[in-house]
This record gives C-alpha cells, structure tokens and sequence, in this order.
C-alpha cells in the first residue's frame, strides 16, 4: 500500500540524521515534518550536545526528550539547520511560516552553514506562490502593508485564532498573501524586507536551503542546490 504523507515525514525526519555528528549542536525548524526528526533526534540524544530551536513548541519537544536547548545569542554557528518547508522550488528556495515561527526560523537558519529542508514530495513546486506568503508584522502596519501587496496583486488576510488575530511567539501578527507568483524569489524577499513594519517575510531566498531531503513513494530523494 503507497506510503501515507506522515509516513513520508518520518521518512525524512530519520534520514536527516546523517547531517548530524557526533558532539553537534543542532539548529532546529518548527512543524510536523521537524516533529518526526526530533523524535528520530531521540535515538542519538547522547550525541546531541545540544540545540537551538525556532519556536516554543520545538523548544518543548526537545526539552521533554532531554536535549538541553541554547539561546541563539550563546551560538556564533551551527553546522547544520534541520526544518521543513511549505514550498520549495528547483533552487532552494522556499516559503515557510505556515506554523508562524519564520521569523526565528530565519534567525536560526541564518547562524548555520548548512539548511537541511526535509520535505514530503508535495512540497516541491516549480515556482513559489501557491502556497499563501506568510508574512509576519508589526500589527500597526497591517493595513499599510496589505495594500503594498494588493499593488502586486496579491490578497493578505490577517491570520486568526479563535476568532482572534494570531499572535507570533514574538508578539506580532501574520498576514498571509494569496495570488502571488514569485518568479525572482531574491529580489521579492530584498523588496519586502524594505518595507516598515515587515518582521519576516517568508520567502526564504536569502537563507534557502543547500540540501533538500524528499520524501516519495520509492524512497527519499536528496536534492542539493
Ligand atoms: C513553520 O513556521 C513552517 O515554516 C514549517 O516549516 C512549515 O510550515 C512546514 O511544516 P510541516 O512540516 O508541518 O508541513
């Protein structure tokens, strides 16, 4: 019987224990996809000196598995960042922040030498956008920035939780962008970073990865950019 999607995560989340060497602290993503790898993280936890995570929920996972985690301002580099990926293109690029923890996703991958992005095969795509841009913001800037989008032809919508606006680990809002295609994904990330009030945009051109681990139906293709 074909391999069910969380089948496929697992697969990719024990796979990416190969970039992982013995005494490393390792950067870790945020989702269902890093969910698998930490739990595959588990089985070699006393080669793990530690890890340095982009979200609270990570952070949670790690801990419960007894992997002591760092705060990023006590790492200058890691040799490795392993997260997921919402989309990702034939380069490397990606968009990310459907779990709304880009912006530390960012910060992390940016302190390591190499991205691991693992990944079930329907992530890959030829050319990002149809997967709705997160985009993390100061809450005052919302409207402005929405309508910088709408020029682009592109419709943001506030993300909610329970009937609330959803607010980041870092106390801001998402807007999620429907209707783009991002055809010079460096370009488009330099150009919305530039505008005020934009946290993270989740386009990650800058920071894309340099391996993608893909999980499908005859095994785990590795793809380097
Ligand atoms: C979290 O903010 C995201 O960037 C995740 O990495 C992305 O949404 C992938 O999540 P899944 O592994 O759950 O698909």
């Amino acid at each position: 019987s074909p391999l069910t999607q969380d089948e496929l995560k697992a697969m990719v989340g024990q796979a990416a224990l190969r970039y992982i060497a013995p005494g490393d602290i390792v950067g870790v993503g945020t989702g269902s996809t890093v969910n698998k790898f930490i739990d595959a993280l588990a089985t070699i936890k006393d080669q793990v000196r530690a890890a340095v995570s982009s979200s609270e929920a990570s952070t949670a996972r790690l801990q419960a598995i007894g992997i002591p985690v760092l705060d990023a301002n006590a790492v200058e580099q890691l040799s490795v960042y392993v997260d997921g990926a919402d989309e990702i293109d034939g380069h490397g690029y990606m968009i990310k922040g459907g779990g709304a923890a880009l912006t530390r996703e960012k910060i992390v991958a940016a302190l390591a030498q190499r991205f691991v992005c693992i990944a079930d095969e329907s992530k890959r795509v030829a050319t990002l956008g149809q997967f709705p841009l997160p985009v993390e913001v100061i809450p005052m800037a919302a409207q402005q920035i929405a309508r910088r989008f709408a020029a682009l032809g592109g419709q943001a919508t506030l993300r909610l939780k329970d009937g609330q606006p959803l607010v980041t680990d870092n106390g801001q809002h998402i807007l999620d962008v429907h209707g783009l295609r991002i055809t010079d994904p460096l370009a488009f990330e330099s150009a919305v970073n530039q505008w005020p009030g934009v946290v993270t945009v989740g386009v990650f051109a800058h920071q894309k990865a340099s391996v993608c681990l893909l999980g499908t139906a005859s095994g785990v293709e590795t793809l380097t950019y």
